[in-house]
């Protein structure tokens, strides 16, 4: 059940203390990315409460990549890859968002899902919600719907929940 799932992945997650920067407490996914059982069961438990309810699982680059193809190859459904600025070779559409310090950018292939395709968003943090909130924008002026959001870990105190509730189903696996 959810809390057997919770408890393997959180005995696989790594906690660092100062990290990228002083006072910032760093939730590292690796080790469980190297565990097969945590991290099938984090896969699974990121598309099962949005069961019959999506098409395609968009993966944020690039941790993102990891959990929505892991995802897609449990329930078959396929991935849009949502791509950091400048990588995608045919026409894209591009959505910026705000970092702590600057901006960044998003893209995707037009025309890659048939139109009314329902995405389920994928992503490995979400913090402030600029990242996820960049990736729904993408999907909806691309003429795709967005099924919803989940991610592996939810940092509450960074308020990425309210930016994005009301609009969308956001689902979290572990949060602090
Ligand atoms: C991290 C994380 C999320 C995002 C969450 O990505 O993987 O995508 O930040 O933060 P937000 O909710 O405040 O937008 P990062 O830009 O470090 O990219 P990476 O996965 O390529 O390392």
């Amino acid at each position: 059940d959810d809390a057997q799932v919770r408890e393997l992945v959180e005995s696989k997650l790594a906690t660092i203390p100062d990290f990228p920067e002083p006072g910032v407490l760093f939730r590292d996914l690796t080790p469980v990315f190297a565990d097969g059982p945590a991290f099938h069961a984090l896969a699974e438990a990121l598309t099962a409460p949005f069961a019959g309810r999506f098409d395609v699982l968009a993966g944020v680059e690039a941790r993102g990549f990891l959990l929505a193809g892991a995802a897609s190859a449990l329930c078959g459904a396929g991935v849009l890859p949502v791509r950091k600025a400048g990588k995608l070779p045919r026409a894209v559409l591009r959505e910026e968002y705000d970092l702590e310090y600057g901006t960044a950018a998003l893209e995707v292939h037009e025309g890659e899902l048939p139109p009314g395709s329902r995405v389920l968003i994928v992503d490995d943090v979400l913090a402030t919600g600029g990242t996820v909130g960049a990736a729904a924008r993408l999907v909806e002026r691309a003429g795709w719907t967005v099924a919803g959001v989940s991610v592996a870990i939810e940092l509450e105190a960074l308020g990425g929940r309210g930016m994005l509730a009301g609009r969308y189903d956001v689902h979290s696996v572990l949060r602090y």
